[in-house]
């Protein structure tokens, strides 16, 4: 029985023992309460579709991201991972346990088909998300053969997935960085996203480690005009200006690889047709140098008010800011340094990012301080036009860069989704595992 049906059940439950103890109350109130509305937790995102979800999906509110290293050369167990994800995933996505048996069924003398700690729990908007990182394709920097091409897949790198240059300020981490495959987990309860990335990690073993994992709480974009702008942890709305799932032209422009990439650079990448880029940043935000400086420091640091997010040139939040705007001192109100004028569509050649990163906080360092920033996630048609110029710019003039280290880093070449209706299923309706089941990222192993 599926995770959703068991909480159906308890809920049941809950509701019968209540209309024992006091009937009349509950009868005169059924008539009184008009329908509930879906409870947010209840909410589950299809996994199938032309793009994969995660994506333009309303920011859930916690994040696990892992990305994992592939351990053996073996082209078909990279195949069989994939589609054995595939299911899973189809299946954790929508509340059900990973695996046909529910985690306290199943042969008693194996382990459960799945770990168990979400049975009780709602789908709470699960989505995930599979990129492929470089590596994959290429090996790690200076790799040689046979290491550089271990599934055979150098002549299919797609042409954005290049070796990101060293940005002025950065202090990267190998061991917080890159990977030959990365799952973004994304839900409105982090041991949802947990319970994925856990079961698909022991879904791998013997065939891919996990390299690293980031949590991430508080979103810090809203990609969809029904949220409500969120707070990074400089205490700034985070995400007012930020490409949301509505605006489908710019979307359309700005996050899906076009047709035409697809022989650019002479390889053979049509299998991201539809697809997108993710550029992910561990950006470590110094919060106690941050915390003792002025709030006019901080608002012209930014460009942005701290209270409604008003662009510094005026209006409300969702005024676009005026670059040209002076003041009665004949500088800028928006200032040169600062964060939005630098990352601004107009001053970056029209580009637009779809951001969709996440606060972490990961304990202290021996000096007492805060491991704290911003998962910096963003969804882009090319990072060589959509990340490396903006970010170029940003870590040599950015005025919050003072307060900001780039602590790791990757860059994932994420595929289209597994088309509706295309997974098989078992009696009961539900994905299962079948050898020649769809599974994502297939046209690249075609
Ligand atoms: C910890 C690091 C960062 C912090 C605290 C931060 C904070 C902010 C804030 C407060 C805004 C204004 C509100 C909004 O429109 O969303 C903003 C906007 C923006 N940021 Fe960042 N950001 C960070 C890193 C980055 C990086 C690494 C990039 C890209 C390379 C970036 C690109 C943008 C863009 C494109 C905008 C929208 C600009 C506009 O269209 O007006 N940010 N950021």
């Amino acid at each position: 029985m599926s995770r959703r049906a068991l909480l159906g059940l308890g809920g049941g439950l809950v509701v019968g023992a209540a209309a024992a103890g006091a009937a009349g109350a509950v009868a005169v109130d059924a008539a009184r309460t008009p329908d509930p509305a879906p409870s947010p937790a209840d909410r589950t995102y299809p996994f199938t579709g032309a793009h994969q979800a995660g994506i333009v999906t309303p920011a859930q509110d916690r994040l696990y991201l892992a990305a994992f290293d592939v351990t053996t050369t073996d082209r078909d167990a990279l195949v069989d991972l994939l589609r054995r994800w595939t299911v899973m995933a189809a299946r954790m996505t929508q509340g059900l346990p990973a695996g046909p048996f529910a985690p306290a069924s199943g042969p008693y003398d194996a382990p459960p088909d799945d770990t168990g700690e979400a049975a009780d729990l709602p789908a709470a908007g699960l989505t995930i998300t599979f990129g492929f990182g470089r590596s994959l394709f290429v090996g790690a920097p200076g790799a040689t053969a046979p290491d550089a091409d271990r599934f055979g897949l150098g002549g299919r790198l797609p042409a954005g997935l290049v070796e990101l240059p060293h940005f002025a300020g950065d202090d990267l981490d190998p061991a917080r960085s890159d990977g030959d495959l990365v799952v973004q987990a994304c839900a409105d309860d982090p041991q949802v996203a947990v319970h994925a990335v856990r079961n698909l990690s022991r879904a791998a073993f013997g065939t891919a480690r996990i390299r690293w994992t980031q949590l991430g709480y508080g979103r810090t974009s809203s990609t969809s005009t029904a949220q409500r702008t969120p707070r990074n942890l400089f205490g700034f709305k985070d995400g007012t200006a930020n490409l949301k799932a509505e605006e489908t032209a710019d979307v359309e422009t700005h996050v899906w690889v076009p047709a035409d990439a697809a022989t650019e650079g002479g390889t053979d990448a049509a299998w991201l047709t539809g697809g997108t880029y993710l550029v992910a940043r561990r950006i470590r935000m110094h919060v106690e140098t941050w915390d003792r400086s002025s709030l006019r420091e901080q608002e012209a640091l930014v460009g942005r008010t701290k209270g409604e997010g008003a662009p510094l040139s005026g209006g409300t939040e969702f005024t676009e800011p005026d670059l040209d705007a002076t003041g009665g001192d004949g500088k800028p109100l928006v200032a040169l340094d600062s964060h939005v004028r630098l990352a601004h569509p107009t001053q970056n050649d029209g580009v637009r990012m779809l951001r969709r990163g996440y606060n972490f906080t990961d304990g202290n360092d021996a000096l007492g301080r805060l491991d704290a920033g911003l998962l910096f996630l963003a969804f882009v048609v090319d990072p060589r036009t959509h990340f490396v110029p903006m970010q170029t710019r940003l870590s040599a003039q950015d005025g919050l860069m003072e307060y900001l280290v780039h602590t790791g880093s990757g860059l994932f070449a994420v595929p289209p989704g597994v088309p509706d209706g295309a997974l098989p299923t078992g009696s009961d309706g539900t994905p299962v595992l079948t050898d020649d089941a769809p599974f994502i990222g297939q046209a690249l192993f075609a």
